[in-house]
């Protein structure tokens, strides 16, 4: 095809899906380009605009490595990371809801018991505490809770060359009756890194780059749906403004004090598999 003009430019490209035998490919790239192009006439970028996108969407895998992971960072300030688990998470009523993973995450922490305290020699701590159950209203023992959160200063261990290898990280197994305990340390609201290009167009955009504080979960049990998510603390100043949309009523919990140190107990509730 020649001669082809604004009004025929998008067909044109959508025909070349016609060889295309895997569906949903067809189904994803077709929508991308039609997304892409209305995107364009919209905003009628000029080259000197476009080349500048370019250059940003460059920087931000040029950034990348084994350790930071700006292209989630740039889907998670943009939203798109809650809206895709939004998607994915459509729970019954009572299941525990859920966040966004997050960059941080690293597969690997070590194995606890009920009981179990992430910091030791560290505080003031923490008491973790609750059960897991299933929407049945079944207590699951042997569920597994695997936590991750930042230190008091603000860092997670794979950002901070200085902490030991998944400090404030375990796999917490709950006792036969679905309980579960740990100690760990009380979390704090944290800057998402902002030395990259995902930072600099917050910056540009007006926005800030804080997390409210919060706990990570992966929970998981035999024939249960598995639940990512958090745990944000009430009160804190960016849970209204959460950098990357993750916060839900249902996950604020309150620290109480107990003596020297905290407590915070909460029920995982999941939802059993199709
Ligand atoms: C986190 O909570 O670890 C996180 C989530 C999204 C972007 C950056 C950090
Ligand atoms: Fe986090």
């Amino acid at each position: 095809m020649r001669n082809l003009t604004e009004d025929n430019l998008t067909d044109a490209v959508l025909a070349r899906l016609d060889g295309c035998d895997d569906p949903r490919l067809k189904q994803v790239m077709s929508a991308m380009i039609r997304h892409l192009h209305a995107f364009v006439r919209d905003v009628e970028p000029t080259p000197a605009e476009w080349f500048a996108a370019i250059q940003f969407l460059t920087r931000t895998g040029q950034i990348c490595d084994g350790e930071r992971q700006e292209y989630i960072l740039l889907s998670d300030t943009l939203g798109v990371s809650m809206l895709v688990d939004a998607i994915n998470n459509r729970k019954p009523a009572g299941a525990t809801e859920s966040s966004v993973l997050g960059p941080f995450y690293v597969e690997g922490a070590p194995q606890q018991h009920t009981g179990a305290d992430l910091a030791p020699g560290e505080g003031p701590g923490v008491m973790v505490s609750g059960t897991v159950r299933g929407t049945d209203g079944q207590p699951l023992g042997n569920a597994v809770l695997d936590v991750w959160q930042t230190a008091p200063n603000g860092l997670y261990h794979v950002q901070d060359a200085a902490a030991p290898e998944y400090h404030l990280c375990g796999k917490v197994a709950s006792a036969a009756d679905g309980s579960y305990r740990f100690r760990t340390l009380k979390p704090v609201s944290y800057s998402i890194p902002g030395d990259g290009p995902v930072g600099q167009l917050l910056d540009k955009l007006g926005r800030h780059p804080f997390r409210p504080a919060h706990l990570h979960f992966i929970v998981s049990a035999p024939g249960y749906k598995p639940v990512v998510t958090q745990l944000f603390t009430e009160g804190d100043a960016y849970l209204e403004s959460d950098a990357v949309f993750g916060v839900k009523n249902s996950l604020v919990v309150d620290y109480e004090k107990d003596g020297d140190e905290w407590k915070v107990a909460y029920d995982f509730v999941l939802e059993p598999e199709a």
